[in-house]
This record gives structure tokens, sequence and C-alpha cells, in this order.
């Protein structure tokens, strides 16, 4: 196209709206947070501070760096929207995309967003973005404003940057009295799950000690979703997909097999097994994504073990259409299969390590164990038989000499009691199609003459050979036979 030949006319962004329209990208209060930490390890800081000022509504979250810092004029490049292009590349260690994190993670928070910073060698400086003076100004105006109360805070460091969210409408209302209880405790809870997330989110950085995050006076430990210590977590072969991007498998301890009950809950995570399972994207050393199989499974309660580590690097972010917030990723068509098959066999022994007990009891009882069903194949189709050598059976056909209703009665509550439904849930969940349908030799001799019993009792009690068809099919599991409930009413 030859843009010279048309007339053209400015359409800017109106700054009021704009920046409003900013607040709404999704982020929660973790993920905001994640991503100004983000910023302060792409500026190569090696200790990051949180802190929070609980004033009612009128309280401060701050995050501090030690990183190299910004000039005034730096802070001024920071604070402008989109003051990178998100084509251009990046080296392997900055965390950033769009050049827009800092504001929409801050924005999605609170009205007001101050930054302090300092290069080696050079006094500080800072500016704030006040969406309530935008909103009044129409202009992307930044103020030279940060609360009288920080103005000092980087006067130890040789360099760094102190975020300062104020005004945090988005995490309780403005009003919101200091005296109120019940506010402190749901900010208070809010910020619990702020910490969790950085404990996970970051958690090879604190692993490496590249990055000590303090929270208040507290330095925040690693939460690795993968249990490395556990001796009986099974790691999987690292596979490679073009080269460049990883994954690995860890399936986790059975509940019985950690180390302790403590352990077992810690791993656990935020949201419980089930919804902890999945892959864990990372990009770079930093997590995206926790516990998520990417459209390509369902969550199940028998892969709740399952974590599946993939690491990308920074250049893939478009392929694999990294968001803003950093909290998503989907992998392009030409992943997705080898995803799914290296996946499928790590769910395989996922679902083994989950229903372990039987195969416990076993071990621990030698060979001498007898279970009372068994799971068999056959023609690569599965079924489940009971195990006739079970001394309990052999036990109830002794009884049945003698008393065969209470043998038959006996027989039936275990059964009843006993069904692996476990194993066949986990089985139909594998492969439903795999399930035997048909019948053998025996049972169909089984079927056949119990009914030509019933046929014939149905007729000496003077029902016709119509009716006694009819009756036949209304019992479970002769309905499944009309074919042979007619052949009877033939012979
Ligand atoms: N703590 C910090 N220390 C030093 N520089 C910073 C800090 N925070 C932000 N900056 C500078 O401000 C720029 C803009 O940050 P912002 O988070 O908005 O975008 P980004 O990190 O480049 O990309 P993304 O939108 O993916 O986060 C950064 O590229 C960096 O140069
Ligand atoms: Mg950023």
């Amino acid at each position: 196209m030859n843009y010279s030949e048309y007339k053209k006319a400015e359409a800017i962004p109106e700054a009021a709206s704009m920046i409003e329209t900013f607040r709404a990208i999704g982020y929660s209060l973790e993920t905001a947070i994640a991503d100004i930490i983000d910023n302060s390890i792409s500026a190569s800081a090696k200790n990051i501070y949180i802190n929070r000022i609980w004033r009612g509504g009128q309280s401060v979250i701050t995050i501090k760096d030690d990183g190299e810092g910004m000039n005034s004029n730096e802070i001024i490049q920071a604070m402008r929207p989109g003051a990178q292009n998100p084509l251009s590349d990046r080296s392997e260690t900055d965390l950033g995309r769009f050049g827009l994190g800092l504001k929409t993670a801050s924005f999605s928070q609170c009205r007001k967003l101050s930054v302090l910073s300092k290069r080696k060698d050079e006094s500080s400086a800072f500016w704030s973005w006040d969406l309530d003076y935008v909103t009044e100004s129409d202009k992307w105006e930044l103020l030279q404003w940060i609360p009288k109360e920080f103005t000092d805070e980087l006067d130890s460091l040789q360099s760094g940057t102190l975020v300062i969210w104020s005004d945090l409408d988005r995490v309780l209302p403005l009003q919101t009295a200091e005296t109120d209880d019940s506010a402190k405790r749901k900010f208070s809870d809010a910020l619990d799950k702020v910490k969790n997330h950085i404990a996970m989110t970051f958690h090879r950085f604190i692993e490496d000690k590249s990055i000590r995050i303090f929270w208040g006076e507290h330095e925040i430990t690693a939460w690795n979703p993968f249990c490395p210590n556990e001796s009986k977590t099974q790691e999987q072969p690292t596979e490679s997909i073009n080269g460049s991007v990883k994954m690995k498998g860890y399936v986790l301890p059975h509940k019985n097999n950690f180390s302790s009950e403590l352990a077992y809950k810690k791993a656990e995570g935020m949201n419980g097994y089930p919804a902890q399972q999945g892959f864990y994207v990372y990009r770079g050393k930093r997590l995206l994504l926790a516990g998520d199989w990417l459209g390509l499974f369902r969550k199940e309660e028998h892969y709740k073990l399952v974590r599946i580590q993939i690491d990308l690097p920074n250049k893939l972010d478009t392929e694999w259409q990294i968001d803003i917030k950093k909290s998503k990723a989907y992998p392009p068509a030409v992943c997705r299969e080898q995803l799914e098959s290296y996946a499928k066999s790590v769910r395989t022994i996922g679902s083994e390590v989950y229903r372990h007990r039987g195969k416990i009891l076993k071990q621990r009882a030698g060979q001498n164990f007898q279970p009372l069903w068994e799971e068999k194949a056959k023609d690569g189709k599965w079924f489940f038989v009971i195990n006739r050598k079970n001394t309990i059976i052999e036990n109830l056909k002794e009884l049945a000499k003698t008393q065969p209703e209470q043998a038959i009665s006996n027989l039936l509550h275990i059964v009843e009691e006993n069904l692996p439904t476990k194993a066949i849930y986990i089985k139909i969940a594998e492969n439903d199609e795999k399930e035997k349908t048909h019948f053998s030799d025996e049972y169909s001799d089984i079927v056949k003459s119990t009914l030509s019993l019933m046929f014939e009792s149905q007729i000496k009690q003077g029902k016709t050979p119509e009716q006694a068809k009819a009756y036949l099919k209304t019992i479970e599991p002769f309905n499944n036979y009309e074919d042979l409930i007619e052949q009877l009413y033939n012979e």
C-alpha cells in the first residue's frame, strides 16, 4: 500500500477512558504483584521487599528492589504505556514483553501508581500516575509526586526501585475504616494468597539463590510443585520439542509414601491436588501457568499426582501466545501432538501410583495376598473377574453345603461391598472403547439354562408362552438377551 496517497486523520486515544480500560485486563492481586516482581528481576535485582501497610481504605502496598534502577527520564519512559514494541527481541533473562505490565498490573489494583527509583551514583527521582488526575485533566500526564513517607526509602541502597500502590480501590473500598476488623482479615487473606503465589511463581529463582524475596520481615521460601526432595517422587526423562521446548514429567508419591503428612499437605498447593495436576509452563525460570492441561485433557481425580514441567524460551512468546498478565499460554499446533503423547505416558504412571493401595498391601503381605477382583485383558479388551481361588470363595462353597441361603447372601454382600469401582473408573477414563462387551461361551450357557428354567416355571404357573417371554424381558440382565428369549419361545 502506498500510504502517501491517502488523506489522514489522527485518532489519539482519549486519556481518561483509555486509562480506565487498562484496569480491565483481568489481573488478580497475585498476578499483578508477580508482574511487578518480573520487572525487578529483569532489572537484575538480588533482593525484593514486599510491604503492606494496613490503614483501612488508605492501605498501601509497596514493592522495592535493589536492581539497576532508573533516572528521571527512564522512569517517565517506563511509565509510558507501550514504551517497548512487543515484537522486539529481548535478552533471555528479560521477563517483560509488552511494555505494559507496570501500568496495567498496577491500575488493575490501585488508582495511584508511584515509582521512586535511583541509578548508581545518582540521586533518586520519582513520578506518579494518578487516575483521578488523568480523569479530571483527560491528559496523559504524570505528576511529580509520591507519598511523603517514602521519599527517603532508597537512600540506603546504591541503586533500586520502589513501586508504591495507594488508593487500592480494587482490593478494598476506599472508605473502609482502619478499625474494620473483617476488612482487615480479608486484606490479610488476599495477601496470604499473594505470598503463596510468589513462593510458587519464582521458586526457581529462590531455590538457585539468585533472588531473595522478603515479605515484611520474613523471607519467602520456595514452593516447588514437583517435590524433588521426596524420595518416592518419580521423575520422568526430559523430552524436547524442536530442541527449544523441554518437558519433564513428575509423579508425586502416593499419600502413604510421602515423608510426612505435613509434606503431603504442603505439596497440595493452593488449590488442592486435583486442581494442581497438569502442565507447569515456565518462561525462563518464571512460572506462567500452574496446573493446566492446556486444553489437551480434563482434570481427573486419578491423575492428581501428575505434574509436568514445560520450559519455554522467551523467543517463543508469540507462538505460544503469552498474554500481558504472563498467566496464560497456548501451545501451537506443532507442539500439541508431542505434548499429548508425553503427557499420556506420565499420566499412566500417575494413575498407577494413585491406585497404589492394593499393590502396597500385596507387597506387605508378600506372595500370600489374595485379591478378590482381578483385572484381565483378552484381545486387547479389559474386564474384571472375581478371583475364584480366593479362600473366601472356598469357604462359601463349604457353607453352601449346609446353609445355601446364607452362603449366597454372604457372597452377594461381599461382591457388593468390594466392587473395584476406582479401578474400573480409571480404565474407562483411559480407554473407554476397549471395555470387553461380549461374553464367554460359559456365561452364555449359564444365561440360557437359567432362562429356560425360569421360563418353564412360568409356564407351570399357568402363563402363556407370550406372557412368560414378556415377563423375562423385564428382568435384568435378561433384558439384554431378547434374541435368546425369542429362541426359548420357539423351542
Ligand atoms: N523495577 C524496575 N527496575 C528497573 N526498571 C524497571 C523496573 N520496572 C520497570 N522498569 C522499566 O520499565 C519498563 C516498562 O516496564 P513494564 O512492566 O511496563 O513493561 P515490560 O516489563 O517492558 O513488559 P511487560 O509488559 O511484558 O511487563 C521496563 O522495560 C523497564 O525498562
Ligand atoms: Mg514488566
